[in-house]
């Protein structure tokens, strides 16, 4: 490394709208990791990086050192093709509680680490939480021994893995710069490259609940993402999902858990079967278990059908110290004080359901952080009891809400008067918008 190199000038580079050669990226992300570098800074380039954006060799740079600035594991001992699948993010997803027993019911392996929720979006980990004593928290070796064991493990991201993403991720939440498209791009490749998959499904949401809230800018970041992962030499795919209004019915942590139980219990809301067994059979030609498409998904809903998946579903619970009872019986997870039915004030057909907004009121009701290390309450939430195109008349249910007070029970109710777009016309959405290779 020069030792002349400053993070002065680097800023400076960026905001003038140049590219930042291999070793000033190097530099960045080493410094800024072992706490040489300081916020002020790191947040000046990172604003730099997001208004001026990045070329594709800037961004695979800035992955590879992101993803080798801690431990990378080695997962080439559970066999030849490692699957991982990654969202960029949404609200009411609980495609990954669904597709990592779904995918090792078909012995495949799945070795899986999930984010927490952070502002208005949802994380696997916290849902996980959700069911009493299940440990998110593994070692990398409990880790990867569960998997040889039973075939699956779910944990969070307690490893020492792409620690520069966790500084910069953290830090581009509180500075606004959430939505950047190299910034994704590398938070999430580095991620899956230091898990140690080399195969790499990806599911990018667009909508209004997304981070990339038009077609064009999803299908970029896919593109951006596809070409790290070749330069990278991970094979990487991405499905382009719906996220207008919330995937399924229910958004919260616990209530998510519910419908991602029922769901492997054969009960499953279209567009979240949708988004599964697309993700699912990529992942599963990926792994070189099936070459075509629809034959994959076939085998997939078999396994649901056939109580594989949950049973499946039941061993990863117990393995990782869960109760299985709540599983078994999903009456006994705790319920909030307050539920609250939602009325519908008019009649005509759903038309708009902004699930940014009902994640935020989702947030505000307890079920996500405000800021990082805020405790959540894992009961609260909502249902959506109808969804986009539905005919509502007066006095129909729309919503029920779950909540610890009642005065954010009342002003939920208010606020979700307001989201729910009514009106004649019949709009129907697709789930799946486009596939990327
Ligand atoms: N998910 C991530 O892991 N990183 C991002 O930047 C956005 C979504």
């Amino acid at each position: 490394m020069v030792s002349y190199m400053n993070i002065i000038d680097i800023i400076a580079k960026k905001r003038d709208g140049k590219e930042l050669d291999t070793e000033e990226i190097k530099y960045f992300i080493s410094e800024y990791t072992n706490n040489k570098i300081e916020d002020y800074q790191a947040s000046a380039l990172i604003m730099a990086i997001y208004i001026n954006g990045m070329s594709y060799r800037e961004i695979k740079d800035l992955t590879m050192e992101m993803a080798y600035s801690g431990d990378v594991l080695d997962l080439s001992e559970l066999g030849p093709n490692v699957v991982d699948k990654h969202s960029t993010g949404g609200v009411g997803d609980k495609v990954t509680i669904i597709l990592a027993p779904l995918i090792a019911s078909l012995g495949i392996p799945v070795a899986k680490m999930s984010g927490r929720g952070l502002g208005y979006t949802g994380g696997t980990a916290d849902k996980m939480e959700a069911i009493p004593g299940y440990n998110t928290g593994l070692s990398e070796s409990e880790f990867i021994n569960s998997v040889k064991k039973i075939g699956v493990s779910l944990i969070t991201q307690t490893l020492n893995l792409a620690p520069a993403d966790k500084k910069i991720y953290a830090l581009r939440d509180t500075i606004a710069c959430t939505e950047s498209i190299p910034l994704i791009a590398s938070s999430i490749m580095s991620k899956k490259i230091a898990s140690g998959a080399n195969k790499i499904v990806l599911d990018v949401t667009c909508g209004f609940g997304a981070f990339m809230k038009n077609l064009a800018d999803a299908k970029e970041l896919s593109k951006t993402m596809i070409e790290i992962g070749k330069l990278a030499k991970r094979e990487t795919i991405c499905v382009i999902t719906n996220m207008n209004q919330p995937l399924g019915y229910a958004v919260g942590n616990s209530l998510e858990v519910i419908e991602a139980i029922e769901f492997l219990k054969g009960n499953m809301p279209d567009d979240v079967k949708d988004v599964v067994l697309e993700l699912g059979a990529y992942m599963v030609k990926l792994a070189g278990k099936g070459e075509d498409i629809e034959e994959n998904k076939k085998i997939l809903l078999e396994n649901i059908k056939n109580g594989k998946a949950y049973t499946k579903f039941l061993e990863l619970v117990q393995n990782q110290g869960g109760d299985i009872e709540y599983v078994k019986n999903t009456e006994k997870f705790e319920k909030p004080k307050i539920i609250k039915e939602v009325l519908a004030n008019k009649e005509g057909y759903v038309q708009e359901i902004n699930a940014e907004e009902i994640g935020k009121l989702s947030g505000n009701l307890g079920a996500g952080r405000k800021n990082k290390d805020d405790k959540i309450d894992l009961s609260v939430g909502l249902v959506l009891n109808s969804k986009i195109g539905d005919f509502v008349k007066p006095g129909d249910r729309i919503a029920t809400i779950y909540a610890n007070s009642l005065e954010k029970a009342e002003e939920a109710e208010k606020d979700l008067l307001n989201i729910y777009v009514i009106g004649t016309e019949k709009i129907l959405e697709d789930t799946i918008i486009d596939i990327i290779k």
